[in-house]
């Protein structure tokens, strides 16, 4: 395992992607900058130079890959008891892999793969950043914002990603449970979300999540299943 930094780059995802047969299991690529940072649904990620977290990491382990719905709320779990850690009790994981605080985002997940080769968990988590300018799904918030100190961006790499890589290894040991963890900080339990399934639009409220991590959302007549993949906020 290595954590490899750049400056600048268009994507950590996209870096990886490009150069995985070259790195190994847990590598991790990190940049100060991306100016192509990838979002989940074809968004973007705009993300302050030097101000936050962005890095990815390979997964070359062919268990973790197969089971990447679980990898995906393990990552968001992880972050969330990080922020737990740094004073911030009340983060709570947003299927499939956001992580709020109160309804605010502070870290985006995007999970990247072919089964059954690769599998890689690109993080970004606002940290020191105070303004957010432009558009945005919904309000970002940062580390910075709500504890109301300044972090070394440095060293918070080192100790997320280890965090991080610890938890995928307990997790292959069956020492922790992702599905039972996400009835704990389940963000959207009983919210009222819509989403768009087979290209029919629906409203409905979040029931929970199933033992497959597709998530149960009761509508006025029916109650559907979605899986990652096939929900579009
Ligand atoms: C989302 O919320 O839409 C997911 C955002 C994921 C952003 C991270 S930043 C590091 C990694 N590299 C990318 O290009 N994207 C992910």
């Amino acid at each position: 395992m290595q954590i490899i930094k750049f400056d600048k780059l268009d994507s950590t995802n996209k870096y990886i992607k490009e150069n995985k047969n070259t790195l190994s299991n847990y590598d991790v690529v990190f940049s100060y900058l991306q100016t192509s940072g990838k979002g989940r649904n074809d968004r973007v990620w705009i993300s302050n130079e030097k101000e936050n977290l962005m890095f990815s990491i390979l997964i070359k382990d062919e268990e973790l890959i197969s089971k990447y719905h679980a990898m995906s709320i393990l990552s968001a779990y992880s972050v969330r008891n990080y922020l737990e850690g740094l004073g911030i009790p009340h983060a709570e994981i947003k299927w499939p892999n956001d992580v709020f605080i109160d309804n605010k985002k502070v870290c985006g997940i995007l999970l990247e793969g072919s089964l059954p080769e690769y599998l890689i968990i690109g993080i970004g988590l606002n940290v020191n950043q105070k303004e957010f300018v432009g558009e945005f799904k919904t309000t970002p918030t940062s580390v910075c914002l709500e504890t109301n100190k300044e972090f070394d961006i440095d060293a918070m790499l080192e100790t997320l990603v280890s965090k991080l890589i610890n938890d995928f290894e307990l997790f292959k040991k069956d020492l922790i449970n992702p599905w039972i963890e996400i009835q704990n900080h389940n963000y959207l339990l009983n919210k009222e979300i819509k989403f768009v399934k087979n290209n029919i639009a629906y409203n409905g409220i979040v029931l929970g999540i199933n033992k497959d991590y597709s998530i149960k959302i009761k509508t006025d007549n029916q109650i559907i299943d979605i899986s990652s993949g096939e929900l579009e906020f």
